[in-house]
């Protein structure tokens, strides 16, 4: 069973994050996309890295997908393994921008307690800025499952796949998300728009000095 770990205990290192945050020139924080399958989590995290990058910014993307290849591959969709998916990825985006790191966390993150839990994580006693910003794609179930990509909503609605979000698992939108990216008479924002509308608020808020 997993608990606080006994005889462990907290180094403090010789460098602290304001040193290292003056080093880099720039301020690390986390960006947090969630939403369903399809919903163009990773398309935004691309175009807001390379937008970032050009921006001259270093950040760095944290895709469920992907992390599930590594970190991550002991880990399925049961809702006990996604909760413990989203706290490994927060505790690494946490670590992140610690660093000094823009992390751009995109996961479905399906969860709102698994959700809440991160951005707990993110301002405990270490962090006293907020440094997490909640991204919510707010695109319609139908819109995803017309793109389906992947062709996993045809199989989740064959039946193939069981458990898939949206479908026969529950997506709890956010109540408290900093953005929302959404559609506008019938049409989604660019790549580019929904990465200009996150470097808005970074920049609006801060972020990006
Ligand atoms: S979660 O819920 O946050 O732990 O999911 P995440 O790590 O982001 O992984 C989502 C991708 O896994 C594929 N996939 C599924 N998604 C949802 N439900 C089920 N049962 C499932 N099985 C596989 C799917 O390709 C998701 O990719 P995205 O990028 O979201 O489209």
């Amino acid at each position: 069973a997993m608990g606080s770990p006994t005889n462990v205990f907290w180094h403090e290192c010789a460098v602290g994050k304001g040193e290292r945050q003056k080093l880099v020139n720039q301020q690390g924080c986390v960006v947090w996309i969630t939403g369903l399958s399809g919903s163009g989590k990773s398309t935004l995290a691309c175009s807001l890295n390379r937008e970032l990058h050009s921006r001259g910014k270093l950040s760095y993307v944290l895709d469920g997908d992907n992390v599930r290849h590594g970190l991550n591959k002991n880990l399925g969709f049961s809702p006990e393994d996604r909760t413990e998916n989203i706290r490994r990825v927060g505790e690494v985006s946490k670590l992140f921008a610690d660093a000094g790191l823009i992390c751009i966390a995109s996961l479905i993150s399906p969860y709102r307690k698994d959700r809440d839990a991160c951005r707990a994580l993110m301002t405990d006693a270490n962090f006293i800025e907020a440094m997490l910003l909640s991204v919510f794609m707010n695109i319609p179930l139908e819109v995803c499952e017309r793109r389906d990509t992947k062709g996993l909503y045809k199989l989740a609605r064959a039946g193939k796949i069981k458990g898939f979000t949206g479908i026969d698992d529950p997506y709890e939108p956010p109540l408290n998300c900093e953005i929302k990216i959404e559609q506008k008479n019938g049409v989604c924002p660019t790549p580019c728009d929904m990465a200009a509308q996150v470097v808005s608020y970074l920049d609006g808020n801060g972020f990006l000095r």
